[in-house]
């Protein structure tokens, strides 16, 4: 069975979310199936980290649906995000600085703990917690960092980390919001073939300005524009819409 015949892993019907007296998502639908890396691009300002924060329940929208594993819900507040099977990663890089490398990878472990056994957990780590936090950062090719605090590390690094963090988990969902941001043409190389590893297991939605990555490793796309969908389609399909050109191909992008 191809991807596109798959039920969705999660569906947004309707999105809209205003802060006072601007719109920034008007009537937003998208879907997300198994397998699938989808792509979100557009301008800045065009609504895409305010995307995120919806599906992960950072802002509460004003209207929508919202479908979470074949279950229509309501919209996830902060605290309900772990346990869901749904990582993201932050536009900024967001470690807690004063916790070493391993301890920020650790502390995903055991708040997913926490919310599985529903807050009855009160122990520390076990073995198998410190060996899946080791992977973890072994799959990133950062376990010799895993006594560096997070204040110590590069950019680079730290979104290494980050990425860490977020696959610790093993999630179903995995948001990435402009993950090749500042980072140089060898690490953006990485980061593609990294996403490719990723989406074996992981369906990705991917935010990012790096036309490159986005043409080579997106499934779909779906292009925003002050805070409306313009287009959506294959890259193919987006890269040669008029309405994308004009919106954003044509200037903002990086080629
Ligand atoms: N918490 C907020 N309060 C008020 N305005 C916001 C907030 N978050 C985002 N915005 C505004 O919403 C619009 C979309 O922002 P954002 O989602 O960050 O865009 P993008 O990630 O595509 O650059 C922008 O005009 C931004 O200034
Ligand atoms: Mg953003």
């Amino acid at each position: 069975m191809s991807s596109a015949e798959q039920a969705p892993l999660l569906e947004i019907k309707n999105l809209t979310v205003q802060f006072g007296g601007l719109k920034a998502l008007s009537n937003i639908a998208l879907q997300l199936r198994p397998g699938e890396v989808v792509g979100i691009i557009g301008p800045n300002g065009a609504g895409k980290t305010t995307l995120f924060n919806a599906i992960s329940g950072f802002v509460k929208p004003q209207k929508g649906e919202f479908t979470l594993y074949g279950e229509e819900r309501a919209w996830l507040a902060p605290h309900q995000l772990i346990g869901q099977s749904l990582s993201r990663t932050l536009q900024g890089v967001g470690l807690f600085q004063d916790l070493t490398v391993f301890e920020n990878v650790l502390a995903a472990v055991e708040e997913e703990k926490r919310s599985t056994l529903q807050n009855a957990f009160l122990g520390g780590s076990d073995a198998q917690d410190l060996e899946r936090a080791h992977m973890a950062l072994e799959n990133m090719y950062c376990a010799s960092l895993e006594g560096v605090k997070a204040s110590s590390l590069s950019y680079p690094d730290s979104k290494r980390v980050a990425l860490a963090r977020a696959l610790v988990t093993n999630p179903k969902i995995l948001l990435l919001d402009e993950p090749a941001g500042g980072l140089g043409a060898q690490e953006i190389a990485w980061m593609k073939q990294l996403i490719h590893n990723i989406k074996v297991k992981t369906s990705i939605l991917l935010v990012e300005h790096h036309m490159d990555v986005v043409m080579e490793v997106c499934d779909r796309i779906y292009v925003l524009n002050f805070g409306e969908l313009i287009a959506e389609g294959t890259p193919e399909q987006v890269r040669n819409n008029p309405a994308v050109i004009a919106a954003y191909l044509g200037s903002g992008a990086t080629a």
